[in-house]
């Protein structure tokens, strides 16, 4: 008896766990490892502008700016917002913006590199925004998912999370 209700309990959070990670596009922040790899793919140059699509408390943005260069994050959500802006000025680092909003509302042309850590759908989404706007040569780092029909340059997992660059 004991059994059947282990296995319902990790029936039942596993699919909680997968639907909430991978179908609403909800914070799941990124681990040091994920961040170190994005960092390695993104082989970042003095004149690259940086954007995180959906970037959460940011934690990617704030390893970017580290480099000196123009980093940009788009999140929706207010509260991340804010606890993002704290941690810039606790930091001093005056080279990053947060926009609050939708990222299929930015003008992402002027971006060199893209990370994004989405939902399945929304990275879907995304990938034909991006087809469309971003110029070419720009590098994409998607975390956990795939784009359709590209072949991504870079893969390397943690644990079982992917992390792909793309190249346009
Ligand atoms: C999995 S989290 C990744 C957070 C951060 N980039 C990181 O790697 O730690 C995804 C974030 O994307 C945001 N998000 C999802 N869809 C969005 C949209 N259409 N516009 C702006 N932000 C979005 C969510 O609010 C969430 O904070």
């Amino acid at each position: 008896m004991n059994e059947i209700w282990l296995l319902l309990i990790f029936f039942f959070s596993f699919s909680l766990y997968y639907v909430l990670k991978n179908r609403l596009a909800i914070f799941f922040p990124s681990s040091k490892k994920i961040i170190e790899v994005v960092l390695d793919f993104s082989d970042i140059k003095k004149n690259d502008v940086f954007y995180d699509l959906g970037s959460g408390d940011g934690r990617i943005l704030i390893e970017a700016a580290k480099k000196n260069i123009k980093v940009i994050g788009v999140e929706q959500n207010k509260f991340l917002n804010w606890i993002a802006r704290r941690k810039m000025e606790r930091l001093k680092l005056k080279n990053v913006e947060i926009i609050e909003g939708d990222i299929f509302n930015q003008d992402l042309s002027k971006a060199t590199v893209i990370v994004a850590y989405l939902s399945i759908s929304v990275a879907h989404r995304l990938q034909k925004k991006i087809e469309k706007e971003v110029k070419k040569g720009t590098r994409i780092i998607l975390v956990d998912h795939s784009f359709k029909e590209w072949k991504s340059v870079k893969m390397k997992k943690i644990g079982f999370i992917p992390v792909r660059l793309y190249l346009k």
